[in-house]
C-alpha cells in the first residue's frame, strides 16, 4: 500500500488529520512514529502568517524527522491566501493544505473554512492564487457538500484538479452536518471515480484494519483519521493500541518528553497536554483515579510523576492532593 502526492512518495496511505488544538509537532512525531505516512499541522490562519503573528508561526515548528509534513491554510481573502502561500515557501515542509472543510462558525462566518463550498468561484480564485505563489504542491481538504441537497463534492473537486490541486481530501459529511450523523462513504468513492488526482478519504475511522479496508474495496487512495488518533496514535499501527498499560504510560511518558522538547512557547498551556493525556486511558477499568490525577497536576514535573516507568498498575504513585 502507498500513496504519491505529486511525486512525493509516502510510506503508506494513512494520513493524520489536520486537528486544531491537537495536531502540534509533538503529536505529528508520535503519529509518525507509530507509522502514519504523513502528519498535517492544525489549521493555520493566512493573515497571521502575512501579518507575521507570533502565535501563528509557531504553529509552523517542523523538524527533519516528521518529513513529509503537510501545512494547512484557511482564509477566505485569495490575495492574501495567495501572499500567505508565498511567504510559507521559504519554510521547511512538503504539501500546502487548503482548508474548506471546516465548519466551525468562527470561520465560516467570515466566508473561509466549509463556507467555501458554498461559493466555487471564490474558491476557485483561492485555489488559483495558492498554487500561483506555493512553491510545494498544493492540496485541497472538502466536505461532501454543503448540505444535503447540495453534495457537491465531485463537481467541485473536478474543479480544484482542473486548476492543477495535487491531492483533495474529502470528509464525509457536509457542512451543515458539521461532526453529526455518521460520514458518507459513497461520496468519497464518487468523488474518486470523477477525478484522476489522489482521494484521501475521512470520517470516522477508528482502525487500521477499517481503513485498509476501504482502500482495498477502492473507496479512496489514502485513509485519514482524526479523532480516531486522539488517545490512539496506534491507530496508524496494524497491531493497534496495546492493552498493556506499561506500553500505553510509555508512550503517554514519551508524549510529554516531545511536548516539552518542541513547545516552548507561552501560550501553548499545560491543559493541551493534559487533553491529550486523559485520552490515552479512557475506557480502562480503574481509569478515573488516573485521569484525576492528571487534570490536577500543575506542572510537567508532575505529569512525569503520574507516569514513572515501568507502569505495574493503574493507581498514580503522587496523590492528588497538591495545593
Ligand atoms: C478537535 C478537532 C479539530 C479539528 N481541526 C481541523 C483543522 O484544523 N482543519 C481541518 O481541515 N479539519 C479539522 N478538523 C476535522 C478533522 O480533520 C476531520 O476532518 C474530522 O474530524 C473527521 O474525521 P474523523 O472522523 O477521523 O475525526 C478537526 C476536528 C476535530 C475533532
Amino acid at each position: 500500500m502507498s500513496l504519491t502526492i505529486a511525486g512525493l512518495s509516502l510510506d503508506n496511505p494513512f494520513v493524520l488529520a489536520p486537528l486544531a488544538g491537537y495536531s502540534d509537532l509533538p503529536f505529528r512525531l508520535l503519529c509518525k512514529s507509530l507509522g502514519a505516512g504523513l502528519c498535517v499541522s492544525e489549521m493555520i490562519s493566512c493573515h497571521g502568517v502575512v501579518y507575521q503573528q507570533q502565535k501563528t508561526l509557531s504553529l509552523l515548528k517542523s523538524c527533519a524527522e516528521e518529513r513529509p509534513v503537510s501545512f494547512q491554510l484557511f482564509g477566505a481573502d485569495p490575495n492574501i491566501m495567495g501572499e500567505a502561500a508565498a511567504i510559507l515557501s521559504d519554510w521547511d515542509m512538503d504539501l500546502l493544505d487548503i482548508n474548506m472543510g471546516c465548519p466551525v462558525k468562527k470561520v465560516t462566518r467570515r466566508g473561509a473554512g466549509a463556507a467555501l463550498m458554498s461559493n466555487p468561484t471564490k474558491a476557485r480564485e483561492i485555489i488559483r492564487q495558492v498554487i500561483k505563489n506555493a512553491k510545494f504542491p498544493v492540496t485541497l481538504k472538502i466536505r461532501a457538500g454543503t448540505d444535503s441537497s447540495n453534495l457537491n463534492a465531485c463537481n467541485f473537486a473536478k474543479m480544484a484538479q482542473d486548476q492543477g490541486v495535487a491531492a483533495i481530501t474529502v470528509h464525509g459529511r457536509t457542512w451543515k452536518q458539521a461532526f453529526t450523523g455518521r460520514a458518507d462513504w459513497e461520496i468519497i468513492k464518487s468523488v474518486k471515480e470523477s477525478v484522476q488526482i489522489p482521494v484521501i478519504g475521512n470520517g470516522d475511522i477508528t482502525s487500521y484494519t477499517e481503513g485498509k479496508t476501504r482502500l482495498s474495496q477502492d473507496f479512496c487512495d489514502g485513509i485519514m483519521i482524526g479523532r480516531g488518533a486522539l488517545g490512539n496514535p496506534w491507530v496508524f499501527d496494524p497491531q493497534g493500541k496495546p492493552d498493556d498499560l506499561s506500553a500505553i504510560n510509555k508512550i503517554a511518558r514519551a508524549h510529554i518528553g516531545l511536548f516539552i522538547t518542541h513547545i516552548t512557547e507561552p501560550h501553548r498551556r499545560i491543559s493541551t497536554m493534559k487533553n491529550h493525556l486523559g485520552r490515552y486511558f479512557k475506557g480502562f477499568a480503574g481509569s478515573s483515579s488516573l485521569r484525576k490525577s492528571i487534570y490536577d497536576a500543575k506542572s510537567f514535573d508532575e505529569l512525569f510523576e503520574i507516569f514513572p516507568e515501568p507502569i505495574d498498575e493503574l493507581n498514580p504513585p503522587i496523590s492528588p492532593n497538591r495545593s
